[in-house]
């Protein structure tokens, strides 16, 4: 059957290995190819025989065997694949994959691969929070690495937390759905802005704030990885390029509402960015020289998020707004909800202290018109990961 695929799929040494097999055995169940490569880690945890004997192939653990080589060297391996999926990813092949070292097989197929790949992550919550982890996550996604999990939960070591290994199901679909090319947003437009805006005093000096883009950046990845056609409009950040992703470069609120305006129709918006609420009226055309005040006559910029809530018939078809605020957090958001328009508001915390603006985690609140909910603590890709679920299973239900 030509909608037979071939996986490739990685096994690296963690106690979740053990969910593999079922990984393995419903993919066969479904007609597709899976030859596995075992790392020494790996085989700690489950048998070359049990992999053997689910893939019906042989399991390939070693770089230097000369039959391996001979029979099938680790370039054919990567490359006779439509797909290779590491399950499950340590911190550590996830740390060698971000910095391209090839010790082993495993790793050395990965870095001759020229298909996509996905990684299912599994490891104790702190490792998975730590920010070399989190950076090297960060690295692999904007390469274009998928993502699976890891969710919350027990963990083997008795912690709690974010770490576990997605469950067999939601990798065999996740999969399956790359497989075919379909996401739960396939066929969508989303619109994502992101970072700061940068109002000009005079050539070389503006104003700004803290925003990182962090939070923007992950919902834009988080939206493509679930197959939406993403535009994300960014103001200057240190962030890399989504992979995938059609990315705009802006600097101030006028260029950010053009480039928006511009990628009208979206069945999505999410207003992440931190727009500059003012600008100024006459920026110096020559530096202003030292010991002389700069003119601060400030106007007040166009509110992005009101616009597109506002657009008639342009307006996309779900308009989501965050609210950073530094007291009676909810209550103001959902003002802010009414008094722009929106349907959603995201709401988080950003006093001093809370480590937000900049960091790697955010506690939100999501307003809509049913309610709050209020989300536990979460590094700001899981954020962005329940939000683009969230938004699928909205889109699913409209009419
Ligand atoms: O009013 P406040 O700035 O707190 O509102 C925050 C929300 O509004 C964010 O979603 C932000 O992206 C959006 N916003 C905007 N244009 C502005 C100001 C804020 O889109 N000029």
């Amino acid at each position: 059957m030509s909608d037979n695929k071939r996986l490739l799929l990685i096994v690296s040494g963690g106690i979740a290995a053990y969910k593999c097999l079922e990984v393995i055995r419903r993919l066969r169940e479904r007609g597709h190819a899976v030859r596995c490569i075992l790392t020494k880690a790996g085989a700690e945890f489950v048998t070359p025989l049990s992999l053997a004997a689910l893939s019906e192939d042989k399991v390939y653990d070693d770089l230097f065997s000369l039959t391996d080589e001979s029979e099938m060297g680790h370039i054919r391996l990567s490359r006779e694949a439509d797909l290779v999926l590491v399950a499950p990813a340590t911190a550590s092949i996830l740390a060698k994959m971000a910095a391209g070292i090839a010790d082993d097989l495993a790793t050395t197929a990965l870095l001759a691969t020229d298909c996509p790949v996905v990684v299912a992550p599994a490891m104790n919550v702190r490792m998975w929070e730590h920010p070399a982890t989190q950076a090297n996550m960060a690295v692999l996604e904007a390469r274009g690495v998928r993502r699976i999990g890891p969710v919350e939960g027990d963990m083997a070591c008795g912690e709690w937390g974010m770490g576990r290994m997605a469950e067999a199901d939601a990798i065999t679909a996740a999969v399956e759905d790359l497989f075919s090319g379909r996401g739960r947003l396939a066929g969508r437009r989303a619109l994502v802005t992101s970072g700061p805006t940068h109002e000009a005093l005079d050539p070389v000096r503006y104003l700004a704030n803290r925003s990182s883009g962090k939070q923007g950046h992950a919902i834009a990845r988080a939206f493509s990885r679930l197959g939406a056609e993403t535009v994300l409009v960014s103001g200057p950040t240190g962030q890399p390029d989504p992979a995938g992703v059609e990315t705009v470069h802006v600097e101030t609120a006028l260029e950010m509402l053009a480039a928006c305006e511009k990628a009208l129709p979206v069945d999505a918006f999410v207003a992440a960015a931190a727009v500059s609420d003012w600008r100024i009226a006459q920026p110096a055309t020559d530096k202003i020289k030292k010991g002389k005040a700069p003119p601060l006559d400030l106007v007040e910029n166009p509110d992005i998020l009101a616009r597109l809530a506002g657009a008639g018939n342009r307006r996309p078809g779900l308009v989501i707004g965050f609210a950073a605020e530094t007291e009676t957090v909810v209550p103001n958001a959902a003002e802010k909800r009414r008094a722009k328009g929106c349907d959603w508001i995201v709401a988080n915390d950003v006093s001093a202290g809370t480590g937000v603006f900049g960091g790697d985690t955010n506690t939100v609140h999501l307003i809509t018109a049913e309610g709050v909910e209020h989300w536990p603590p979460l590094a700001k890709d899981a954020v962005a990961e329940r939000l683009a679920s969230r938004v699928a299973d909205a889109l699913d239900k409209a009419p």
